[in-house]
């Protein structure tokens, strides 16, 4: 096997420099631990953005991967298969909706919610098509289409690459008075992540959803959760709006959905908003796909059978309570909710997640000042606090 620096030179040479890996090549994952060519070991402490919530290669998800990939992988949507219907059903019940679009990337499943609450908005709303807006919010991450740079804040993300799609009001983050100035007789929906991920792990006021779902449901606007980082247990609770009692019109789903294994992305809600679909109106060969069906309605029996939910809150209650010990004044907040922890400086980050690469745990910072924690979800208490031992020892000022 090439070194990793061969890896890395080979990948440098031949890849489109869209992304500045950190400078480790992952060769072999089991649940919460990654390899690198020269045999190191490393606490995963990234998860793929969320996407590695059952950890690397789950055994359960391996097999079933293993046995449809030996049965059947793709008949596209030209026909029926015998998974997707059991997928669908799983995922209906598991967000309390009546009906799921199945997708493949996050950012498809965003734009597949966008499309639902425009032709929403029309069809049912009787709003006039071209006209309809839909609200979000400063610094939002929701994918990287063209439509959806148009309504990012991230001045990188959008340079270049307009025309951009209109259609979009910017607000704060975490204001609902700034929600409902913002509506007006054309607005169709409010997306938004119920914590901003990418942003730096932003938790929005207490009481944020719950307003904003009175809001939405006094101005008889959808409120789109995207729940693509949030989601699948990833905050300690199932879904993240759970914290607040809140249930949107649609959930927007990705990243854990295909177990780690597959891209699987899904938008659901209720009949009366997804009715405004008719066939051919929307789709994609991949979507719904048997071997995602397969691996998903896998990942969400786990999910619900091995309680994640639970343990995302048990074991980040006890990794913040951990981090509060280190003592460096450089670090300005520690926050999040279940295994999504953001830790803030009040410098740039990037030494530290230097320090916490050499010392072996896999982490990234975001926003330039904040280091996302966020292991797999099975990860052991042992590998926790072997983990948070190199934490203690790259963040202390010392
Ligand atoms: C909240 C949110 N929405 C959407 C996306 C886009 O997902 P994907 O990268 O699978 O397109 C992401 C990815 O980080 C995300 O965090």
């Amino acid at each position: 096997m090439l070194s990793s620096k061969e890896i890395i030179a080979k990948t440098q040479k031949y890849g489109t420099n869209n992304y500045q890996p950190k400078e480790v090549v992952i060769v072999k994952g089991e649940g919460a631990i990654a390899y690198d060519p020269e045999g190191r070991e490393y606490f995963d402490m990234l998860s793929a953005y969320s996407a590695l919530n059952f950890g690397h290669c789950h055994p359960e998800l391996v097999a079933t991967a293993k046995a449809q990939i030996e049965t059947l992988t793709l008949t596209s949507r030209a026909f029926h298969n015998a998974i997707l219907g059991d997928f669908c059903e799983a995922l209906a019940k598991l967000t309390g909706k009546d009906k799921v679009l199945p997708m493949n990337s996050g950012a498809e499943a965003v734009e597949t919610a966008i499309k639902t609450a425009r032709r929403w908005g029309h069809m049912v709303k009787g709003i006039e098509n071209g006209k309809q807006e839909i609200i979000v919010c400063r610094n939002n991450f929701h994918g990287r289409t063209v439509t959806i740079i148009s309504m990012s804040t991230d001045e990188n993300a959008r340079i270049g690459y307009g025309p951009y799609t209109p259609g979009f009001k910017v607000i704060e983050y975490g204001n609902a008075e700034a929600l409902e100035e913002a509506i007006t007789p054309n607005t169709v929906a409010f997306l938004v992540e119920p914590i901003q991920g990418e942003a730096g792990i932003i938790v929005p006021p207490a009481g944020y959803l719950k307003k904003a779902r009175e809001i939405c449901t006094k101005h008889g606007i959808l409120l789109i959760a995207d729940e693509v980082q949030t989601g699948f247990a990833r905050t300690g609770k199932l879904f993240a709006c759970m914290h607040e009692d809140v249930e949107p019109d649609i959930y927007v789903l990705g990243k854990a959905l295909g177990g780690g294994i597959m891209p699987v992305s899904a938008v659901a809600a209720n009949a009366d908003i997804m009715d405004v679909f008719t066939p051919g109106s929307h789709g994609s060969t991949f979507g719904g796909n048997p071997l995602a069906a397969a691996i998903g309605l896998k990942a969400m029996e786990i999910l619900v059978r091995d309680n994640y939910a639970k343990m995302a809150e048990e074991k980040g209650a006890y990794f913040i309570s951990k981090l509060k010990e280190i003592e460096n004044p450089e670090i300005i907040d520690i926050r999040g909710k279940g295994l999504l922890i953001g830790v803030e400086f009040s410098v740039s980050a990037a030494p530290y997640v230097y320090k916490l690469i050499k010392g072996g745990v896999l982490a990234k910072e975001t926003h330039e000042r904040t280091i996302r924690f966020a292991p797999p979800v099975i990860i052991t208490y042992g590998q926790m606090d072997a983990g948070l031992k190199i934490i203690k020892e790259a963040l202390t000022k010392h």
